[in-house]
């Protein structure tokens, strides 16, 4: 049996690392996956094991770019509990600037991206009738804490999961009023592809399966702003308090993360 009321999932960049695991950890019979990431043979990895824990899955080839495709994946689901956008890229400066064309692609795959995935979820939500609970559907948008530190080593990073954040938190005041609620994920440092190359201490450092726990608890308590691990959640939100010279100043001495091709 599932840990968690949700009997539809559907969730973005399921191919790897978090995305995977968060699948992973929803699997159980009774339970249905939609499941979308661009590598199809990592993808159909995921499937089978979802499905080798009892849960159904249909899997998706597609970019969270293509608005098109994705609101036409989205609409063909069926009834969706819960759509978590957690597609996503990032990459540093490096010893230099952060390239122009890594800042477009960053906020295209993690704003973009993002609202590709969730406005399609949320107008399906609206014609769907209220679970148990009295909610009509869930969509969770995996922001970062780097959405409370505007890092200078990662600009469009950080900025892209601010604009998330914010997003969904507004956001969530009010669709509650026709029974939708959304929830800004905000993790720490998680053992992924993702954090591979990061040439820098990374405190708190989480597996993908304890991530993924820890956000579908925070989404199944109905908190609106899931932020963890604690002690490096504190860390972000007075770093990112700082004054914005003081800060520079202060992280620039932190090697920062190469760019990404
Ligand atoms: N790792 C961390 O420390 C950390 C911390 C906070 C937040 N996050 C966030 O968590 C999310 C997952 O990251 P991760 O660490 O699991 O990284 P990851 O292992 O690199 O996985 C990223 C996933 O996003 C998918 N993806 C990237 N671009 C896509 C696109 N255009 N269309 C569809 N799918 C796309 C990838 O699919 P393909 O491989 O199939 O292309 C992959 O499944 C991201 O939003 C990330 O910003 C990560």
């Amino acid at each position: 049996m599932s840990d968690y009321p949700w009997k539809s999932v559907l969730i973005t960049g399921a191919s790897s690392g978090l995305g995977r695991a968060l699948a992973e950890v929803s699997s159980a019979p009774g339970v249905t996956l939609h499941l979308s990431g661009r590598d199809a043979a990592r993808l159909e990895d995921t499937a089978t094991a979802c499905r080798a824990l009892g849960a159904s899955v249909a899997t998706r080839v597609v970019s969270v770019t293509d608005a098109e495709s994705m609101a036409d994946w989205i609409a063909q689901a069926g009834r969706l509990d819960l759509v978590i956008a957690n597609a996503g890229i990032s990459g540093g400066t490096g010893d230099a600037v952060e390239p122009a064309a890594q800042a477009v692609r960053v906020f295209a795959t993690n704003l973009t991206g993002v609202l590709n995935t969730a406005l399609p979820a949320i107008e399906a939500m609206a014609a769907q009738a209220p679970g148990p609970d009295e909610v009509r559907g869930r969509v969770a948008v995996i922001s970062s804490l780097a959405a409370f530190v505007a890092a200078p080593g990662a600009p469009a990073y950080c900025a892209s999961k601010a604009a998330v954040q914010r997003w969904a938190e507004a956001l969530d005041a009010s669709e509650r009023k026709r029974g939708i609620r959304l929830h800004a994920i905000c993790p720490g440092f998680i053992r992924t592809p993702m954090t591979a190359s990061n040439p820098f201490a990374m405190p708190g450092l989480m597996t993908p399966e304890q991530a993924a726990r820890r956000t579908l608890a925070g989404i199944a308590a109905g908190r609106v702003r899931v932020a963890y691990p604690r002690p490096l959640y504190v860390m972000a939100r007075l770093l990112g308090g700082l004054p914005p010279a003081w800060r520079n100043a202060m992280m620039r001495q932190v090697p920062a993360k190469p760019p990404q091709s």
